[in-house]
């Protein structure tokens, strides 16, 4: 497809489907106006010659020798027509001078079939017409023949076919050029954009494109453009900051596990010291299968890969089963974790999911709260939604962090017991209940403690269709 090559720019298809649109539609209005304008001529020549047998039947005057002669205008002879009159044995009785020059051979022939109709003959390469009719002068029938030739209307023709042949040509390619000079001008700031867009590399996400007009289509597209590489951008410097944080929490356990291993091969040791540092290089080893787990689990949910089940939970059956299963770690710090059920909140999610979820937030409320507070949840609806909160009596979250703590590896401070965290566990919480539709918000006042609410559509109780009788 080499001869089709030119068409590959949108400016060349545009200008030739404009050129093609043009020629089509010229040729069209040209074929109708041509068409018009050639029954018109013709029909205003045969109206003429009406005219005409109208007044050579008016105009016959009667000699003394009681012949016809027509009237004639003497100063302009050629206004004359060609008039050829014949009485009923078909002998010729008068003719104007024209007529005696300029004979028309099957005018005679015509006589005998003067039925009033206008006949076309050929004379010297010119059509001729001549209408025959019978007339009646001085009590006399005769037959009228009056002629003109298509002379003057053929070169009347011949000027406007002139004028459509060397004008339309020219109009047709004035627009194309024009058209291919909008084309171009109006295509320019896309040229602009490739090259921006080839020169714009992952080390240079920064940068934007530039645009003109941003309420026109180019700048409407620019505008997208640059949006999706600031989502580009957040997001390229999200993977760097996970990288560099997956690579530094790595590095604690790995270091912890070199050197108790370097220590153990100094000098001789018995068997107890040998079981003892094979523990805790164990104890990092279980830290190490504990992190990736996490981050498998926050990868699967970010590529959308978990398999969600869409099973009907009961957030209060779930916080009881919840709290049955930490009871231990909230009785070790001597705490109360309570479950109130203000009505029955169902909604659609995974049970498994927002179950693992729930744990992470009600295992933070016993880490980060003191001994022997309290700790709360309640169950509830609220319009369209099925609610859990977790409240405690813990230190709370500034404000400025409350966004921040569901950021990954994000944690600050120690817990209670001076345990640093991972800084993972928020984040998978958020993730998950996402997953399922929902949002978890953080409200906390600095000092007072910590409320986490978990919000999910509710699912509403089929109608009792006794009810509705
Ligand atoms: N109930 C809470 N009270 C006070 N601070 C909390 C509470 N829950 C979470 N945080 C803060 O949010 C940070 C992030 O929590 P999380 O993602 O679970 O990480 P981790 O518990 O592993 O440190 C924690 O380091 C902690 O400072
Ligand atoms: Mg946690």
């Amino acid at each position: 497809m080499r001869r089709w090559r030119f068409l590959r720019t949108l400016r060349a298809r545009l200008t030739v489907t404009h050129l093609i649109a043009m020629l089509v539609v010229t040729a069209v209005y040209a074929t109708i106006v041509s068409a018009l304008i050639v029954r018109n001529a013709s029909q205003s020549l045969d109206d003429r010659l009406r005219n005409d047998f109208r007044w050579a039947a008016t105009m016959a005057q009667q000699n003394p020798d009681g012949r016809f002669t027509w009237f004639e205008d003497d100063e302009r002879p050629e206004n004359n027509p060609w008039l050829n009159v014949s009485n009923s044995d078909g002998e010729t009785i008068y003719r104007t001078p024209v007529a005696i020059r300029s004979p028309v051979p099957e005018s005679e022939w015509l006589v005998n079939n003067a039925d009033g109709s206008i006949a076309i003959v050929p004379n010297d390469g010119i059509p001729f017409r001549v209408l025959s009719g019978q007339a009646n002068i001085a009590g006399q029938p005769v037959v009228i023949q009056i002629g003109r030739s298509e002379f003057f209307m053929r070169e009347e023709l011949a000027e406007f076919f002139l004028v459509l042949v060397i004008g339309l040509p020219l109009s047709v390619t004035v627009t194309s050029l024009v058209g291919y000079w909008l084309a171009r001008r109006s295509l320019s700031p896309l040229e602009r954009m490739t090259k921006y867009a080839q020169a714009i590399t992952a080390d240079r996400l920064d940068e934007r494109l530039p645009f003109d007009n941003p309420r026109d289509e180019i700048g409407r597209l620019v505008n997208a453009f640059n949006a999706l590489l600031d989502r580009l951008e957040e997001s390229f410097q999200q993977a760097r900051q996970f990288t560099s944080d997956v690579s530094h929490e790595l590095r604690t356990p790995l270091t912890v596990m070199r050197s108790v291993g370097e220590v153990g091969l100094r000098g001789d040791r018995d068997a107890t010291d040998y079981r003892t540092i094979v523990g805790s290089m164990l104890e990092e080893v279980n830290r190490l299968t504990d992190l990736v787990d996490r981050l498998l689990t926050l990868s699967r949910s970010d590529i959308g890969s978990l398999k969600l089940k869409a099973e009907t939970v009961e957030l209060g059956e779930l916080a009881d089963g919840i709290v049955s299963d930490l009871d231990v770690l909230a009785e070790e710090k001597n705490q109360t974790l309570s479950v109130e059920r203000v009505d029955s909140a169902l909604c659609v999610a995974d049970g498994v999911v927002l179950r693992q979820a729930l744990i992470n937030i009600v295992d933070n409320a016993i880490k980060y709260s003191p001994s022997a507070s309290q700790i709360r949840i309640r169950t509830f609806t609220v319009g369209a939604h099925s609610s859990l909160e977790v409240r405690d009596m813990g230190p709370g979250i500034p404000p400025d962090l409350q966004q921040r703590i569901f950021d990954r590896f994000y944690r600050y401070g120690p817990d209670a017991s001076g345990n640093i965290g991972v800084g993972l566990g928020l984040a998978i919480a958020k993730s998950f209940i996402e997953a399922n539709g929902g949002e978890l918000v953080c409200e906390s006042v600095a000092g007072e403690g910590s409320c986490f609410r978990v919000q999910l559509p509710r699912k509403s109780l089929p109608a009792n269709p006794e009810g509705c009788r």
